[in-house]
């Protein structure tokens, strides 16, 4: 079935200038991202080729993507309503953006485009485990929103798909894709002092607020994609009951049950 709101992507249809804003943005982060971004994240962007000469083609993506986890993407103009997003999820498909912003507001964006969808989502994936997950989350939010639990549901999406890191012999790595495709972000999720990085815990995340016009205050780190998908499997029922009486927590605040995971030396060596 093809989605309501897909779009032809018209990969004839962009200019050199709109190519070269991709490649200049993919150069930036390809090489900011070697060291920060995962081993999946770095394992995607190489199995897709989506390398920096230009805008990808989802024509020649999609064979390798499908070919690897049974994912798709399609072309859709701009954000689209939930239902339809979580309908896409469902079935594997992802929809990205199919225009890309402009030369003169490179870290600007007011909707998710090309870059952000492509290059930020689409290496994960390529991920198995993570493949399964956005999946699973498709179905929850169909779910959730049926119970009306949708804001809950969609903290897990923020703090886990668009700003989730994860844990690794080698320090806390970028999974999300917020993080992943924002050259300032992308340092200042790992190395700025500031922002406070948690242990995963699925109520306390569901708990917390967001913000979306600024760098975020708190990150929340999972141990591994496995622990990931493992925690969603659980029936939510039992969450969205106990979230009806649980007080909010603002972004940025440390509970004393929080376990703060720092910006320093790697978590397994720091341990040892
Ligand atoms: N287990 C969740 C539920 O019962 C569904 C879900 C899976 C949601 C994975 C998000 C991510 O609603
Ligand atoms: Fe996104």
């Amino acid at each position: 079935m093809i989605p309501a709101y897909a779009i032809d992507q018209n990969w004839d249809g962009y200019s050199a200038a709109e190519h070269r804003v991709w490649t200049t943005l993919y150069d930036r982060q390809r090489d900011l991202l070697e060291s920060r971004a995962c081993d999946a994240f770095l394992k995607g962007l190489k199995a897709l080729d989506l390398h920096g000469d230009g805008i990808p083609d989802f024509a020649r993506i999609n064979p390798r993507l499908e070919k690897l986890t049974g994912w798709r993407i399609i072309a859709v103009p701009g954000l689209i309503p939930d239902a339809a997003f979580f309908d896409c999820l469902a079935q594997r498909i992802f929809p990205a953006g199919q225009f890309i912003r402009s030369a003169d507001t490179l870290d600007y964006l007011s909707e998710p485009d090309i870059f952000h969808d492509v290059f930020g989502h689409v290496p994960m994936l390529t991920d198995p485990t993570f493949a399964d997950y956005m999946q699973a989350y498709g179905i929850g939010g169909q779910r959730a929103l049926g119970l009306d639990h949708l804001h809950h549901l969609a903290r897990l999406y923020w703090y886990t798909v668009e700003f989730g890191l994860v844990q690794s012999r080698e320090g806390l790595k970028i999974y999300g894709a917020g993080i992943a495709s924002s050259h300032a972000e992308a340092i200042f999720a790992l190395e700025d002092p500031t922002p406070s990085r948690i242990a995963f815990d699925i109520l306390r995340v569901m708990r917390t607020r967001y913000r979306i016009d600024t760098f975020q205050e708190t990150y929340f780190a999972i141990p591994s994609i496995g622990a990931l998908l493992e925690a969603t499997l659980q029936d939510f029922s039992d969450l969205y009951a106990a979230l009806e009486t649980a007080s909010e927590i603002a972004p940025g605040v440390i509970l004393p049950t929080d376990r703060d995971l720092g910006s320093g030396p790697p978590v397994l060596e720091a341990r040892q």
